[in-house]
């Protein structure tokens, strides 16, 4: 498979930094290049240790253009966000119709939306005593979480859950399903 992702981050980088090792792994000839709005963040050290180009983008940089150019100029087949926390304004989702992606931790619509990110979906799940939650990959459109869904996965919530003992088994399913739901993405593409 000879194809570029670009991966879009905005703190830890962990599930870039899994399906990266992925890629590398199984698609050898996959090419990343990733984009982050944080310029400390922990993913962007990730992504130097993988030998993976970076590049920092801001807010409006986004908005403005620029980022679609540069992603153009690099014939980008796929854009995963992957924990990016800036709104993708509609002029860019225009640009990559069906070739942007996001992973949400909860089974949307449920707990989607603006400020429902990282602990906060699980805090809000625990609160509301769901029986259980989970993953949702879709595609991105310009309302937060609310394109297609490509996938789901779940998991059952026991009733001493903690959100840190739910955050790890959500963490778990990202780590499984993400980088093979992109490699069906890709090898369905035409
Ligand atoms: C992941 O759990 C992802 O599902 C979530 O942020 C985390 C990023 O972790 N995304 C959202 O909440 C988007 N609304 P990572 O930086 O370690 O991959």
């Amino acid at each position: 498979m000879n194809k570029k992702i670009a991966i879009f981050i905005s703190g830890n980088g962990s599930n870039m930094d899994n399906i990266i090792r992925y890629f590398q792994l199984h698609h050898p000839k996959v090419n990343f290049v990733v984009f982050s709005n944080k310029k400390e963040c922990k993913g962007i050290s990730k992504a130097k240790n993988l030998n993976i180009e970076t590049i920092l983008i801001s807010k409006t940089e986004l908005i403005e253009g620029k980022v679609g150019d540069k992603l153009i100029d690099l014939k980008v087949d796929l854009i995963v966000l992957a924990g990016f926390l800036l709104k993708i304004p509609e002029s860019f989702v225009r640009l990559f119709i069906n070739k942007i992606i996001n992973i949400h931790p909860s089974l949307l619509p449920k707990y989607g939306g603006k400020g429902m990110y990282g602990r906060y979906v699980h805090e809000a799940v625990i609160a509301k005593k769901e029986p259980e939650s989970g993953i949702t990959i879709h595609y991105v459109n310009e309302h937060y979480d609310e394109g297609g869904i490509i996938s789901q996965h779940t998991v059952k919530l026991e009733k001493n859950e903690t959100v840190e003992s739910l955050q790890e088994k959500i963490h778990q399913l990202e780590m499984k399903y993400f980088p093979i739901t992109i490699e069906n993405l890709l090898q369905n593409e035409h």
